[in-house]
C-alpha cells in the first residue's frame, strides 16, 4: 500500500516545474533565445490537461445550461472599447517608484497615417460586453441569462513570476451574467457556490482553498463586491479565482440596454462575473495532484489527477517491445480500440515496465495496461492502478466497460 512522504513548500514548486519541463507539460518561452519573461509554452500533456480544463468547464457551464451563450470575440478591438470599460485610465500598478503604469500591452494597428492604437485584451469580459446587443438580437434570451468565454488575455505585468501564476499572456474563462439589480445578492452566492462545485468536481485541494472578502480599495474599478477565491500556493496564499458583481458599470459605459420583450421594460440588467484563470487553475490542480510515496524502497513521484482531467487516461505497453506476438496483440487488440473509444490513450514500450510506471505516475496516468505471455493465451491483460500500485487482470473484452466505470 501507499506510503504517502510529506514534501516540503521550500520544495514543492521546484519539483513541480521540473516535472512540467521533463514530462512535456510546460516549457519556459521563447527558451532557446534566453527566454521571455512571463511566458510559457505548453507541451502535448500540457495542451491536453488545459483541454479537458477548458471543456470540462464550457460543458458544465454552458453546454450543461439553458441560459447561457458562448462567445469568442476577437483579441484585437477597437480602442474606444478600453476607454469606454474604464481600463485606459483605471488598469493601471503602482511601478516600484510610486508612478501609475498601465499594464495593457499597447499596439498599433494598420501602418503609417492610417495607424490607430488600440490593446491586447487585459480581460476577455469586453468581447462579450461588445457583443451583448448581437446576442440579445440574436437568440432573444430572457433575464437572467449569461455570456461566456474562453480565450487569451495580456497583461504587461510589472513582476511576472512564480512559475505561471502570474504571466503576460496566460488565458481565462469568464462569465457574465445579467440580472435584474435587484437579485444581485441572490445570483452572488449562487455563482459562488456554483464555482466551489467546479473547483471540487475537478480535484481542486479544497483544504486550501479560502474565500477573501476584497475591500474597496482593493477592488477593481468596475466592481462594487468581489471575492477572490485563494489558494494556498508554496509561496503564500494568493488569488485562484474571482466573483464580482460589476453593476451596471460596463453595459451603461457601452451605451447598451436590454428591452424586456414581454412587458417593453428598458432598463440596463446589472452583472454577476464569475471569472477563472486557467493557468491558475493548472498551477493549484497540479500542486493538489502532486504526491510522493515509498514503493519498494524507492520515492516515487505521481500525478493523483481525477481522471477526467489526466492528460492520458490509459497507457499500453507490450511486455517486451523486441516480441513480435506481444507488440502486434498489443497494438491491434487492445491499443487500437481503446484509442478509438477514448482517445487520451497512448502507446508506450520505452525501457523496462518500471521505468513505464514511472513516467507514466508523473504524467498523471491512471491505468497502465501491460500484454505479457499469458494474454496470449487467454485475452487477459494486466491493469495497474497509478494510486496504489495493484494489479488486476481483466479480460480484453472488458477493458473498455472496466474503464468506462472507473472513470465515471
Ligand atoms: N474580468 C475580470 C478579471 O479579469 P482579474 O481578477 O483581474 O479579473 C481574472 O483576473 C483571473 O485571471 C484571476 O482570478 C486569475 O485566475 C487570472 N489572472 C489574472 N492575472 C493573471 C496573470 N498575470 N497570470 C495568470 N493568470 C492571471
Amino acid at each position: 500500500m501507499t506510503n504517502q512522504k510529506e514534501i516540503k513548500n521550500s520544495d514543492l514548486m521546484e519539483k513541480i516545474v521540473s516535472l512540467c519541463k521533463r514530462r512535456g507539460f510546460v516549457f519556459q518561452g521563447s527558451e532557446i533565445y534566453g527566454g521571455l519573461a512571463g511566458t510559457y509554452d505548453w507541451g502535448h500533456y500540457g495542451v491536453a490537461l488545459k483541454n479537458n480544463i477548458k471543456q470540462n468547464w464550457w460543458k458544465k457551464f454552458v453546454d450543461n445550461r439553458r441560459d447561457m451563450y458562448g462567445v469568442d470575440a476577437a483579441i484585437l478591438m477597437n480602442g474606444k472599447v478600453w476607454e469606454a470599460s474604464g481600463h485606459v485610465v483605471g488598469f493601471v500598478d503602482p511601478t516600484e517608484d510610486g508612478e501609475q503604469f498601465n499594464v495593457m500591452f499597447k499596439t498599433q494597428i494598420g501602418a503609417g497615417d492610417e495607424a490607430v492604437v488600440s490593446y491586447l485584451r487585459p480581460e476577455t469580459a469586453q468581447g462579450m460586453f461588445v457583443n451583448f446587443k448581437n446576442t440579445v438580437d440574436a437568440f432573444h434570451p430572457k433575464l437572467p441569462f449569461g455570456m461566456a468565454q474562453i480565450g487569451k488575455a495580456f497583461r504587461n505585468e510589472i513582476a511576472p513570476r512564480d512559475f505561471i501564476f502570474r504571466q503576460r499572456e496566460f488565458e481565462q474563462m469568464e462569465i457574465e451574467y445579467f440580472i435584474r439589480a435587484n437579485d444581485w445578492e441572490k445570483y452572488f452566492e449562487y455563482w459562488k457556490s456554483e464555482m466551489l462545485e467546479w473547483m471540487e468536481d475537478l480535484g481542486f485541494d479544497m483544504t486550501k482553498v479560502h474565500e477573501l472578502e476584497v475591500s474597496q480599495e482593493d477592488r477593481a474599478h468596475y466592481s462594487s463586491r468581489t471575492i477572490d477565491f485563494e489558494f494556498d500556493y508554496p509561496f503564500g496564499r494568493k488569488e485562484l479565482f474571482g466573483l464580482a458583481y460589476r453593476t451596471d458599470f460596463d453595459l451603461k459605459n457601452h451605451k447598451l440596454e436590454y428591452i424586456d420583450e414581454e412587458g417593453g421594460e428598458k432598463m440596463v440588467p446589472h452583472v454577476i462575473e464569475p471569472t477563472f484563470g486557467v493557468d491558475r487553475a493548472i498551477l493549484a490542480l497540479l500542486l493538489s495532484a502532486y504526491t510522493e510515496d515509498e514503493k519498494g524502497g524507492e520515492v516515487r513521484s505521481y500525478l493523483k489527477f481525477k481522471p477526467n482531467i489526466a492528460p492520458v487516461i490509459c497507457a499500453i505497453s507490450p511486455l517486451l517491445k523486441n516480441k513480435t506476438e506481444l507488440v502486434e496483440y498489443a497494438n491491434t487488440k487492445v491499443y487500437a480500440p481503446l484509442k478509438k473509444e477514448f482517445g487520451r490513450v497512448t502507446w508506450d514500450d520505452n525501457g523496462n515496465i518500471g521505468k513505464r510506471y514511472r513516467r507514466q505516475d508523473e504524467i498523471g496516468t491512471p491505468f497502465c495496461i501491460v500484454v505479457d505471455f499469458d494474454t496470449l493465451n487467454d485475452d487477459t491483460v494486466t491493469v495497474r492502478d497509478r494510486d496504489t500500485g495493484e494489479q488486476e487482470r481483466i479480460k480484453v473484452s472488458d477493458l473498455q466497460d472496466y474503464i468506462k466505470e472507473k472513470i465515471n
